[in-house]
């Protein structure tokens, strides 16, 4: 992705200061471009916990370098006992998305298996570095597998913008690179397909305001922020041609945990016969999980309901109440999508229906041992 025209991950290792991570932290975004070192684990934790980063792909890539933080100066006969502190704080740290779980027990298998003792913590961090490489690899396959869809969209409009709406930011700023649900647009982009993006604004955190609409206009892509009870509308008058939106659960079944609000949008699509995709690496499924009821649905502070925060007009960043003293107010973080309002899971393999056989199809590797 590219800021102001210099291409940047959102996570690295930091090279002035050895043994740190580089983040970028989101909460200062669209306004102020601020980069974060972290130090240690407990910095990745208040990174997860807090949303200086955030999105499926990205807090799976931060925990997987907030266990090399916790064990990057450990004495040898400290590292296991780190590690094991490391994966219990960092997995509680967001509970919905599947990556974060996913990228602290890969580094737990793994590690030992594939170098010796002695270079256990080289290997943590090998293999954190490889979590992030995939994420941005993935998601660019992701992108490619995508460019399909939408160039048979924009080949029957012969020609003119196709309208995609998304909701929250499943972009480039949601994963290490590229993003899921924006891979395909930027694919489009490159393969110099008209594209125009309807971009929730996703209360309350307003994921979709600050973060999917900056994005897409650093990378040059047309597009124009609604509320989110604009989408409804839009479909019913023919401006959707079709929905993109990112996961942060997908069970082995196809039921989708995305951003709430996503529910409401696939309702619409399917009322309105307009298809409604879904863009996730399989770092992002679940192969316990059978139903969507048995997703862990985060709870967030009632403050982000009841609270704004944005520029001031004196340049500083405010934050102002909105509602009157004593509101009650629930925060509800992410919804569950029944896999019959899927129109396809598109995957790093490929676009796979949103059902159990096409997806053991498609990942036979993936799945669990009956036990
Ligand atoms: O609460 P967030 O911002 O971490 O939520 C995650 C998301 O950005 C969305 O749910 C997104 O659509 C999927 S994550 C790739």
């Amino acid at each position: 992705m590219r800021i102001n025209g210099k291409h940047f991950r959102t996570i690295w290792p930091d090279s002035d200061h050895k043994g740190n991570i580089c983040i970028i932290d989101q909460r200062h975004l669209p306004h102020h471009f601020v980069i974060e070192s972290l130090t240690c684990v407990n910095d990745a934790v208040t990174a997860i916990k807090d949303m200086h980063v955030r999105g499926a792909g990205l807090i799976g890539a931060t925990a997987g370098f907030g266990m090399y933080l916790a064990v990057k100066d450990a004495l040898d006969h400290e590292i296991d006992k780190k590690l094991e502190q490391a994966a219990i704080l960092l997995t509680k740290s967001r509970p919905t998305a599947r990556n974060l779980g996913w990228a602290v027990e890969r580094i737990l298998e793994e590690v030992p298996k594939k170098v010796p003792e002695k270079d256990k913590i080289e290997g943590v961090y090998t293999t954190a570095c490889e979590i992030a490489d995939e994420d941005a690899a993935f998601c660019k396959q992701i992108g490619n597998h995508g460019l399909a869809i939408i160039t048979a969209i924009s080949k029957k409009k012969k020609g003119e913008p196709v309208n995609i709406l998304t909701h929250c930011n499943a972009g480039w700023l949601a994963f290490v690179d590229y993003g899921s649900a924006t891979a395909p647009i930027y694919a489009a982009r490159d393969a110099g397909i008209a594209v125009h993006v309807w971009v929730d604004e996703t209360r309350p955190w307003n994921q979709g305001a600050k973060l999917t609409a900056w994005e897409l206009q650093q990378e040059g892509i047309d597009n124009t922020l609604i509320t989110d009870n604009t989408g409804g509308h839009l479909m019913q008058n023919g401006m959707v041609d079709m929905v993109i939106v990112g996961s942060d659960r997908t069970t082995h079944t196809g039921v989708v945990a995305n951003k709430i609000g996503t529910y409401l949008k696939a309702l619409a699509a399917h009322d309105n016969n307009i298809p409604f995709f879904v863009a996730l690496p399989s770092s992002t499924f679940d192969w316990e999980i059978d139903s969507g009821a048995d997703i862990p649905i985060e709870q967030r502070s009632g403050d982000e309901i009841t609270t704004i925060s944005g520029r001031g007009t004196t340049g500083k960043i405010e934050t102002i109440c909105l509602v009157a003293p004593g509101t009650q107010a629930i925060n509800f973080s992410f919804d569950v999508t029944p896999a019959r309002l899927i129109s396809g899971l598109i995957t790093e393999r490929g676009l796979v229906d949103a059902n159990q056989e096409a997806i053991h199809t498609l990942f036979p590797d993936k799945i669990l041992p009956i036990s």
